[in-house]
């Protein structure tokens, strides 16, 4: 199996376009099915996760298409209602094809989702909100039998527990062409799932989204979809992830194709850490070290607008290099630290107990031989190899690969010394 094989402490500097959004582009490729025709995808990732829906759609009887950097999905002639349990197991979002399935289809067969290791991940949430549209749910083993009961889904007012993301993808898309109206209280706001509204909004869908402290989406029932031709939302995590890995070696970046405002909550804690940060043009942003990196006292995971769990790890690494003590608090996930044992392989100082995770950043990491345990926790090797003395070696590159498009071409442009061999 190959290796990601990084020679460390070069400094990193130039300009890159940032890969469209993986989060956003799932659930997107998903909602298709929801339209007849041929939807043209720009921007949309070329990862083994946007492969592997592919495979799905392709099953189902849709054609889909690689034409440079989009994705052309033709869903004209989808006939099946089934996904098999090893294409399921694949990643999370394969949970996300019941709304759809269930709008177009009114019947599918799906089975319990796979996905990065990074906590227990139930579906209680999703099979409870699609019960309460009028969604019938034979849960047998692993396997979910689920039908339409009556003509059409029902509309319903649902209150979410926590604003999951992929509950709220799925209750978007059993309800974009639902009869009446549904109303989703305590709803994610992620910036994907308002790319994903976007996108439904483009093909005819009435939907709403309000922003408050109890954020909700409104979402009313239309007979049909058209399908069109969108652009997907640039990667937020993947150009925190570069923005990372070229402060930890005191480098500088022009990141383009990327709205700040995706990622206020990070920009001011990198700013806080000891970087130069300025934005042009509504999507252009520049990172640069400005002083020695210093530690931030507390990062907390919570839902958007909040620090986001997925950059958790990769601030984490950051943290490794940064004068001082940085105390993270995983509130979504609670299994996810595995990287941490990988990071203390580069000599960072790291202590957990429980949901909370305390590093002490140090002025040197030293080379590792490290193995990703997750995708984030992956990319969080990478920025600590980058700023590392010496050469290190990360293996299982497959989780990576799930969330970052041609990562060692993207970093050798901002002249790193990476090879994949
Ligand atoms: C999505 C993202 C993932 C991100 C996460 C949180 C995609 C493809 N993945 O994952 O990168 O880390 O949001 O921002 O977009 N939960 C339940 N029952 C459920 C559903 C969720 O208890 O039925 C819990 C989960 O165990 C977790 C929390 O809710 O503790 C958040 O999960 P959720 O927001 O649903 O994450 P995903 O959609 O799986």
């Amino acid at each position: 199996m190959k290796k990601l094989v990084i020679y460390g402490s070069k400094k990193l500097k130039g300009e890159l376009t940032v890969q469209g959004s993986k989060n956003a582009s799932l659930p997107i490729l998903i909602a298709t099915i929801l339209t007849k025709g041929e939807n043209i995808l720009k921007r949309c990732p070329n990862l083994n996760d946007t492969i592997n829906t592919c495979k799905i759609l392709t099953i189902l009887g849709c054609k889909t298409k690689r034409q440079e950097n989009s994705l052309i999905v033709d869903t004209t002639n989808l006939y099946g209602n089934e996904i098999s349990k090893h294409l399921m197991s694949t990643m999370r979002s394969s949970i996300i094809f019941l709304g759809a399935l269930l709008a177009r289809c009114k019947e599918a067969i799906v089975y319990l989702p796979g996905g990065c290791d990074i906590g227990t991940r139930p579906i209680n949430f999703h099979i409870s909100a699609l019960k309460q549209m009028g969604i019938q749910v034979k849960k047998t083993g692993e396997k979910l039998h689920c039908k339409v009961k009556g003509e059409k889904i029902k509309g319903a007012n649902i209150f979410l527990s926590f604003p999951s993301v992929g509950t709220t993808e799925n209750i978007i898309l059993a309800a974009v062409t639902a009869e009446g109206t549904t109303n989703i209280f305590n709803a994610a706001i992620e910036p994907e799932i308002e790319d994903l509204c976007n996108y439904l909004k483009k093909c005819g869908a009435k939907i709403k989204v309000t922003k408050n402290n109890k954020n909700s989406i409104s979402i009313e029932g239309v007979e049909k979809l058209n399908p069109c031709t969108y652009k997907i939302m640039p990667d937020r995590i993947v150009a925190a992830t570069i923005f990372s890995a070229v402060a930890a070696t005191k480098g500088e970046v022009l990141l383009k194709s990327i709205k700040p405002i995706h990622l206020n909550h990070t920009l001011k804690i990198l700013n806080e850490m000891g970087c130069l940060i300025k934005t042009y043009d509504d999507d252009n942003i520049f990172l640069k070290i400005k002083k020695p990196l210093k530690a931030v006292k507390e990062i907390k995971t919570m839902p958007h607008p909040g620090f986001p769990t997925d950059l958790q790890p990769i601030i984490m690494a950051l943290s490794c290099f940064a004068k001082g003590t940085t105390i993270f608090i995983e509130t979504i996930f609670e299994n996810r630290f595995r990287h941490v044992p990988e990071l203390e392989k580069f000599g960072a100082i790291i202590k957990v107990k429980n949901r909370i995770c305390v590093t002490k950043g140090i002025a040197n990491l030293h080379s590792a031989n490290v193995c990703a345990t997750d995708l984030r926790g992956g990319a969080a090797l990478i920025v600590a190899a980058m700023g590392a003395h010496g050469i290190s070696k990360i293996c299982n590159l497959p989780y990576i690969d799930r969330g970052y498009e041609k990562i060692e071409e993207q970093f050798f442009k901002l002249g790193a010394n990476i090879f994949r061999k």
